[in-house]
């Protein structure tokens, strides 16, 4: 049995989990005047690092692996953080509030924060394990991956969601040959629109990107090499073309670590259940971050978010349930993605039955989304666009109602698009404002 050694002297918090979650309950706890001991269990060697650059910067030359790092070491010591790194947790028992680790020695909780995440999903086809074949979800990936993108490589990426597009982008700046196979018939189908799509589908070929859409990987097909291991060679999909490819990255999707929570019986359902205060349904134990489902604040729905934002907008909670301390208001989702330079921000979350509304001229490469479920603002993409971007996020938190007409021209701003502003006065505003 081991026990932390901050500043109190009960058991202490236990956080399984280091990543942005994980890494900002610790954090939130000592904020909001938590004195008792905090330990933070991390799987992975090395500090606690971001994921947003594992996918950008960190594919660049020149960058660092030191340039992602979440908070320095002498954070943790001074804020009394107790740290335990490449450990995992193999299992709790609850009667006992102990949680067996990896290296074999059980660790007492006072209250336990599961914030474990989420991992790739795996690509099952035949070949899968073959060398030169990545996945991309660790500061280690993202370091092998750059290895392997040298100019001239032969990429071919499986997935055309946010993983896939910034690595076919990182890869081409980096000078190699890239084709993205997709399973649907456009980019990025899981979180946005036909128009966002098609925009980014084409700034990728002007980049020299190729795409195969409806393309279902049958197997990956290698050679020996000279160091006798099996290298990919090749992609096969369905209708039996083959794609040469030197590197492989299967980009599709993630799926979140439940396992400890649902071996410990709390309750799960693609991510461990939890309340607005990230209670699961052990009274005892929280969890925060991509590995929870929830009940949207907003609109209700059921969802698991993948977003730094639901990373730090959940800890926050998690941390003041546990100090008894008031949490921030709750903020709509938004997320936000680079390729070729081009930043796409989305604020609150679509769904795919919304009334679309392309706002200004894609062809100029400045334009926004507006989704309208209800007629109310439900989520807005936003490319090249700050201001929409601001006003979207406080118009989708007030379930604005909008006027279709208004919101679709981009010379009134979107705050004036609220039904119920007569249209000759919103455009007197716009025209008065510039
Ligand atoms: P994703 O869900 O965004 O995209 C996966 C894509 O793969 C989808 O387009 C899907 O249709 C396709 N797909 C699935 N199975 C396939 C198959 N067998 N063959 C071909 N295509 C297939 O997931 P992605 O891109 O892997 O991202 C993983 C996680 O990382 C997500 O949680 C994402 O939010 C996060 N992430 C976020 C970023 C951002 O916000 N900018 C950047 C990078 C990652």
């Amino acid at each position: 049995m081991r026990s932390g050694t901050g500043t109190g002297n009960a058991a202490p918090v236990v956080i399984v989990g280091a990543g942005h979650s994980g890494v900002a309950v610790a954090a939130g706890l000592r904020a909001k005047g938590w004195e008792g001991c905090i330990l933070l269990i991390d799987a992975e060697n090395g500090l606690p690092y971001e994921r947003p650059p594992l996918s950008k910067e960190l594919l660049k030359d020149g960058a660092t692996d030191e340039s992602a790092v979440l908070r320095k070491e002498r954070f943790y010591a001074d804020k009394g953080i107790d740290r335990l790194a490449g450990v995992t947790a193999a299992s709790i028992d609850r009667n006992g509030r102990t949680v067996l680790l990896s290296d074999g020695t059980r660790q007492a909780y006072h209250r336990l924060v599961i914030a474990t995440g989420s991992r790739a999903r795996p690509l099952t086809v035949p070949g899968a394990g073959l060398q030169g074949v990545r996945s991309l979800r660790t500061r280690d990936d993202a370091l092998e991956l750059k290895r392997l993108l040298v100019p001239g490589a032969r990429v071919a990426i499986i997935g055309a969601g946010y993983i896939g597009l910034e690595v076919a982008a990182a890869s081409a700046a980096r000078g190699c040959e890239v084709t993205v196979l997709e399973f649907q018939d456009r980019v990025m189908s899981r979180v946005t629109s036909a128009p966002v799509s098609c925009y980014f589908e084409k700034l990728h070929m002007r980049h020299g990107v190729r795409f195969v859409f409806g393309a279902a990987v049958t197997s990956i097909d290698g050679e020996q090499s000279f160091q006798g291991e099996q290298r990919a060679q090749s992609v096969t999909v369905a209708d039996g073309t083959v794609f040469p490819a030197d590197v492989v990255l299967a980009g599709i999707g993630v799926l979140p670590n439940q396992e400890l929570a649902a071996d410990a019986g709390l309750d799960c359902r693609d991510g461990i259940l939890v309340d607005g205060d990230g209670r699961t349904s052990d009274p005892a134990i929280y969890a925060s971050g991509d590995v929870t489902r929830f009940t949207s604040p907003i609109d209700g729905a059921s969802q698991r978010l993948e977003c730094i934002q639901n990373a730090l907008a959940q800890a926050d909670r998690v941390a003041a349930h546990i100090t008894g301390q008031p949490a921030a208001e709750p903020e709509v989702p938004w997320f936000w993605t680079v390729q070729h330079g081009v930043r796409l921000q989305t604020a609150g979350v679509r769904h795919r039955e919304d009334q679309v509304i392309v706002r200004g001229e894609p062809a100029g490469g400045k334009f926004s989304v507006v989704y309208l479920r209800g007629g109310r603002l439900a989520a807005v993409d936003t490319i090249a666009n700050l201001a929409d971007f601001r006003t979207a996020k406080r118009l989708v938190a007030q379930g604005a109602l909008i006027d279709p007409a208004l919101a679709a021209d981009p010379g009134i701003p979107l705050a004036d698009a609220i039904a119920g502003i007569p249209h000759h006065a919103a455009a007197d505003l716009a025209a008065a404002r510039s």
